[in-house]
Order: C-alpha cells, then structure tokens, then sequence
C-alpha cells in the first residue's frame, strides 16, 4: 500500500519539521515528507529538509501580489506534490480560502497554546507573561484542523498541557513548549497516517 504523502509549510526553524522527518525516517510515522515548502528563502527548515534529502521549493510572495494570489499560486505549488496531508509547522502566514478550498480536511496546524487561547503570534511569551502576575499556571500546545481563515481555530486532533513553573525562566518554558509540540505533532501525524484515516486511500488487506 501507498505511504501517505505529506507536505510540510514553513518560514523558520523547522524543529517541528525535524521531528516528522525523523518519524517518518524510523518508521514510527507510516507516511513520506514529500516536499517542504517555505514561504522565507531564510529559513533554517530547508535545509534540515535537504539534509533528509527531502524536496524544496520555496514559495515567496511578491510586494506586488494580492494575498489571494499569492494563495492561489501557493495552492498550485502543493498541490503538485499531490498530499494527502498539508502540515503547517512554524508557517508564519495566515491562509485564504484561495488556499484552503483546494485542500478541505487536509491542511493540519500546530498551535503553542491550548484550543480557545492565545491565538496568533508570541502565544508562548504571552502564556509566560501571563504566569508572570499570576493569571496563569499552565498551557500547552495543540494541533488541529484548519478548515477556515479562523486564526489558530478549527477542529482539535490533539492537545497537551504544559504546566508552567513561574519561578522558572521563559527559556526553560519554552523548551517545555517545543518539545511537546514535537511530541503530540507526530503523535497526531502518525494517528491521520494509519490506514483508515488517510483521504481517498484503500484499508490494509482483510
Ligand atoms: C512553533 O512554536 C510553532 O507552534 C509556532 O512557531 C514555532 C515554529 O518552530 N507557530 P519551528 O520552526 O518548528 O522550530
């Protein structure tokens, strides 16, 4: 049976996607990163994904350019590696329906916050300086669907919660954050990818 096909968007880092590739690689992830796409000719993910010998293409908007061209340009670029899965991890661009209408139920966020909280940027520097004047003990991290233009908003697929030690450091939190990310990311990732999940592919064998 066919490995599902998962393509990942990024604009940085990419420790996210160091974690899939790695999944992926040992076998833990029964599923294939086939391309990554960045949005940033700078980000440190691309060559993480050359590294696994994994394709790149870089997908960068022009001041010229609408949003929804640009979304419309993107979507072609992804589609050509014909996903079943569109990962976005550390993708630093909301997306339009220009986009998302291509790929219904596909496209799979990560989000450093638990549903309902700290949508958009800095959300982990905001739990912090939450915990800070004592509003906040705990967050967390959660990866879901993203079936519209609602920021960090969609059908939940997975989440944990990261208590938070404010006697600690945001350094030391923050770790805390990335690893959990990269934990429930292919924790969810290797649950899609089973075979009675994955769109438009048959079951194993009865
Ligand atoms: C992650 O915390 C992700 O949730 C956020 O940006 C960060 C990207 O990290 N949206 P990386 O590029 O995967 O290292």
């Amino acid at each position: 049976m066919t490995r599902p096909r998962i393509v990942v968007l990024i604009s940085g880092s990419g420790s996210n996607l160091q974690a899939v590739l790695d999944a992926c690689h040992s076998g833990a992830t029964p599923a294939d990163v086939v391309a990554v796409v960045s949005n940033r000719a700078d980000a440190y993910g691309l060559e993480r994904a050359e590294a696994a010998g994994v394709t790149t293409e870089l997908v960068i908007k022009r001041d010229d350019e609408d949003r929804a061209v640009y979304d419309a340009r993107l979507a072609v670029a992804v589609a050509s590696f014909a996903p079943d899965w569109i990962v976005l991890a550390g993708w630093m661009r909301l997306l339009s329906m220009e986009f998302l209408s291509l790929f219904p139920d596909r496209v799979v966020n990560l989000h450093p916050a638990l549903p309902g909280e700290l949508a958009g940027t800095q959300a982990i520097e905001r739990a912090w300086s939450e915990s800070q004047t004592g509003t906040r003990t705990e967050s967390g991290v959660m990866v879901h669907l993203v079936p519209d233009e609602g920021v960090d908003d969609g059908p939940v697929l997975g989440t944990t919660v990261v208590p938070i030690d404010a006697s600690g450091t945001l350094e030391t939190f923050a770790t805390a954050i990335h690893d959990a990310e990269h934990a429930l990311l292919v924790d969810v990732l290797t649950e899609l990818c089973s075979p009675h999940l994955t769109p438009d592919q048959e079951g194993p064998p009865s």
